[in-house]
């Protein structure tokens, strides 16, 4: 019997490969040099595609596959994916929410103290050989200040609970206020941002939320505050924030994410001393990547083999585009 065929827009690790490659006729959509035309040729009879977070799938690569069914992703967030354009075309999307909840909340608290107490800062301090000269300046103290979340799903809780244990006020802002948990809700970030020490991006990148973070919110943040960023750059107004940065409007910023991924040889960020960059890896632990690559696996072969995939993407978040 011959196999289905599935298109990879990028490759999964290589045993995952090979249980994919077992099951289906796998296209490997990163090896085309012409992806339109490779699209073309393989594309008609093609029910699957398989993606992850960073790459997403356009309207052009849907219209490129007439009987698609089923968009994959290996990643909790589907804003690389023209969800709207799915919904009209009727193609399902599915993405691997849950297991990979904790390992973004460990980054956003390790950059919430690499942020305040200037940990790279002090490891480079140390290796350029400035010790004998004194020490590196004083840091900010964590513990027993006042966090923000922006956005209370998985992660923001997750981070919470965390926060917890470092005796911090925890306030959150969301659109829905939340009467199962302890902290204070606010329905203006702005109004949040002047609340607190620390504000932490854990939002999805939706139409509610892009850009969502510019000079009103930072301006509230104030001279003292820092921001740190595990969700999406896309949330933040990148040129407002860098000006920021610079001209010491806030303290300082600790970002996994970024709009453009990686950025520019020349992207001003290499520049700033109160920014710390990471590149986009709050789930690359060897645990939580198998367990994510294992579950896009899973949802492929239910949705393929005629049953309920076990991670629809939410039909409100499919609604709202
Ligand atoms: C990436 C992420 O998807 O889950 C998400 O939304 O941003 C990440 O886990 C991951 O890097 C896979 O590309």
């Amino acid at each position: 019997m011959s196999k289905q065929p599935l298109i990879v827009v990028w490759p999964y690790t290589p045993s995952d490969m090979a249980i994919l490659e077992q099951t289906y006729d796998v296209h490997r959509l990163w090896e085309a040099s012409d992806k339109a035309s490779f699209l073309r040729q393989v594309g008609p009879g093609v029910c699957a595609i398989a993606t992850d977070g960073e790459h997403g799938v356009d309207a052009a690569t849907m219209d490129l596959l007439p009987d698609l069914e089923l968009i994959a992703c290996y990643g909790v967030g589907v804003d690389a994916i023209d969800l709207a354009h799915a919904r009209r075309r009727n193609i399902r999307v599915t993405h691997t929410p849950d297991v990979l909840t904790e390992d973004v909340a460990d980054m956003a608290i390790g950059l919430l103290l690499a942020c305040a107490r200037r940990i790279p800062q002090c490891d480079g301090y140390v290796r350029q050989g400035c010790w004998p000269g004194g020490g590196p300046g004083l840091t900010t103290r964590v513990w027993g200040k006042r966090l923000g979340i922006l956005g209370l799903g998985r992660v923001g809780r997750a981070v919470a609970r965390r926060a917890e244990a470092f005796q911090l006020d925890v306030a959150y802002y969301d659109r829905c206020r939340f009467d199962d948990v302890p902290y204070r809700h606010f329905d203006d970030l702005a109004t949040l941002a002047a609340e607190v020490d620390f504000l932490v991006i854990c939002a999805s990148a939706d139409h509610g939320t892009t850009g969502l973070v510019g000079g009103r919110v930072l301006d509230a943040l104030g001279q003292d505050g820092m921001l740190i960023n595990v969700a999406r750059g896309a949330i933040v107004d990148e040129p407002v924030l860098l000006r920021y940065l610079r001209e010491r409007r806030i303290a300082g910023a600790a970002l996994d994410v970024l709009e453009k991924e990686p950025p520019d040889e020349d992207d001003p960020i290499y520049r700033l001393p109160n920014v710390i960059c990471f590149p986009h890896i709050g789930t690359a632990t060897v645990e939580t990547r198998r367990a994510m690559r294992e579950f896009a696996v899973e949802n492929l072969l239910a949705v393929l083999s005629g049953n309920r995939p076990l991670a629809p993407v939410n039909p409100e978040v499919l609604q709202a585009v």
